[in-house]
C-alpha cells in the first residue's frame, strides 16, 4: 500500500532547480461553468496536487472557486498544490504577455503561477477575438511575431518570479529544437498530445536528455471510443491486474516518465483516476508494443483548439 501512495505521489524534478511538479495532474478544458466548480474542487479531495489552466478555457475564476473549496476540505494551502496556466495565441506580441498573465493570475486569485505556458506555438492577430477568422473563414495569424519573440518575454517573467517555470505546448521536436538553442531560460515542460496511441518517443527522449517534464494532455485519449481506453492490451491488462483500463493507461504515463493531464468530471472518475498503482514490467513492456497510432487533437496543426469529433 506505502508503494502505492508513493506512485501516485511521484514529483519530477524541473530543470530551472525550483522544485518538483507532481506527475498526476487535473486539466480543466471543461466549457460547463458548474462543471468546473464541482470537478476541480473533486479532483483536490481525489488527491490531485498538480492543475492546468489556460486563460482560453475562459473558466479560470470557476476553477479558483473549486480549487478553495477544494484546498479548505482537504485541509492544505495554496502552496502544497503546482498551478499552471497557458498564454493565449492572441496574446504572444511581447508586449501583450505580461498582462495576459497578470490577468490569468487575477482570475486564479494566486500571488504566483508555478509554471505558465504558451498555449500553441501559433500567434494570431492581437486583440480581444480569441479565435480571428477573415471572410472565408480562415484563422489570421500575426505573421510578424515569432515564437522566440514571446519566449523572450516569458522568460522576462520567469526573471522577476512571478511564475517559477516556463514552458510551451502543442510543440513538436522541429519547433522545440531551435527554441530550446536559442532560449536564455530552457523549456522546463513540454504539454503535448500523448496515450498508448501517440506515445511520442522521440520527443520524450529528447526531452528526458534535458530534463523537461513531458506533459501529456488526453492520457486516456479523450475518453474517445473507439479508442485506446478499449484497446484489447489494455482491457488484458486491466483484467490482469485488477485495475480499469482508465487506470492501467494513467499508470502506464507515470511510469514511463512523463507528468499527465486527465479530466475526469465525477467524484468517481476523480477517485479513480487518482488511485493508480505501479505496472509489472511485462504489462508495461505490452503497452509499449501497441502499433496503432492515433492523434485526437488537431490544435498542434493550426492552433485552432479541438479534439476530433467522437464517434467519426
Ligand atoms: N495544450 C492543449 O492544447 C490541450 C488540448 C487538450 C487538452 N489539454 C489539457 O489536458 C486536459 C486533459 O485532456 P482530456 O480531457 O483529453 O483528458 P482525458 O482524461 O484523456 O479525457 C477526459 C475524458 O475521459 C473520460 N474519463 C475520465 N476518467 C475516466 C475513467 N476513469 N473512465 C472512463 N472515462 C473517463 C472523461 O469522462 P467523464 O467526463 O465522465 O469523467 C472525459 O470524457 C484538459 O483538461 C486540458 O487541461 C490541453
Amino acid at each position: 500500500m506505502l508503494e502505492d501512495a508513493d506512485f501516485r505521489l511521484t514529483k519530477i524534478p524541473l530543470n530551472n532547480g525550483a522544485g518538483h511538479m507532481p506527475a498526476l495532474g487535473f486539466g480543466t478544458l471543461i466549457p460547463d461553468p458548474s462543471t468546473t466548480i464541482s470537478a476541480t474542487k473533486d479532483a483536490v479531495i481525489a488527491g490531485f496536487r498538480q492543475f492546468d489552466c489556460a486563460e482560453r478555457y475562459r473558466n479560470e475564476r470557476e476553477v479558483a472557486q473549486g480549487l478553495q473549496a477544494g484546498l479548505a476540505i482537504a485541509a492544505i494551502e495554496r502552496k502544497d498544490i503546482f498551478l499552471a496556466t497557458k498564454l493565449w495565441n492572441t496574446n504572444h506580441r511581447p508586449e501583450r504577455v505580461e498582462p495576459a498573465f497578470e490577468a490569468s493570475r487575477e482570475r486564479l486569485q494566486v500571488d504566483y503561477l508555478d509554471l505558465y505556458l504558451s498555449h500553441t506555438p501559433f500567434a494570431f492577430q492581437p486583440g480581444d477575438e480569441q479565435d480571428p477568422h477573415d471572410q472565408d473563414g480562415n484563422v489570421i495569424y500575426d505573421r510578424g511575431i515569432t515564437l522566440l519573440d514571446t519566449w523572450r518575454a516569458m522568460e522576462n517573467l520567469a526573471d522577476r518570479g512571478k511564475c517559477r517555470a516556463i514552458g510551451l505546448s502543442d510543440i513538436g521536436l522541429e519547433e522545440l529544437q531551435p527554441l530550446y538553442e536559442a532560449a536564455r531560460i530552457k523549456p522546463a515542460v513540454i504539454q503535448v498530445e500523448s496515450h498508448p496511441y501517440l506515445p511520442e518517443t522521440e520527443l520524450l527522449e529528447f526531452c528526458k536528455a534535458r530534463g523537461i517534464v513531458l506533459l501529456a494532455f488526453a492520457p486516456l485519449g479523450h475518453g474517445i471510443r473507439p479508442g485506446p481506453i478499449e484497446d484489447p492490451v489494455i482491457l488484458a491488462v486491466a483484467k490482469r491486474v485488477g485495475k480499469t483500463p482508465a487506470q492501467v493507461m494513467l499508470a502506464w504515463a507515470v511510469q514511463r516518465g512523463t507528468a499527465l493531464l486527465t479530466t475526469p468530471k465525477s467524484k468517481a472518475h476523480a477517485q479513480e483516476n487518482f488511485e493508480i498503482s505501479r505496472l509489472p514490467q511485462d504489462a508495461f513492456d505490452e503497452i509499449n508494443g501497441i502499433q496503432t497510432r492515433e492523434r485526437y487533437n488537431t490544435v498542434v496543426k493550426t492552433g485552432s483548439p479541438g479534439f476530433i469529433p467522437r464517434g467519426r
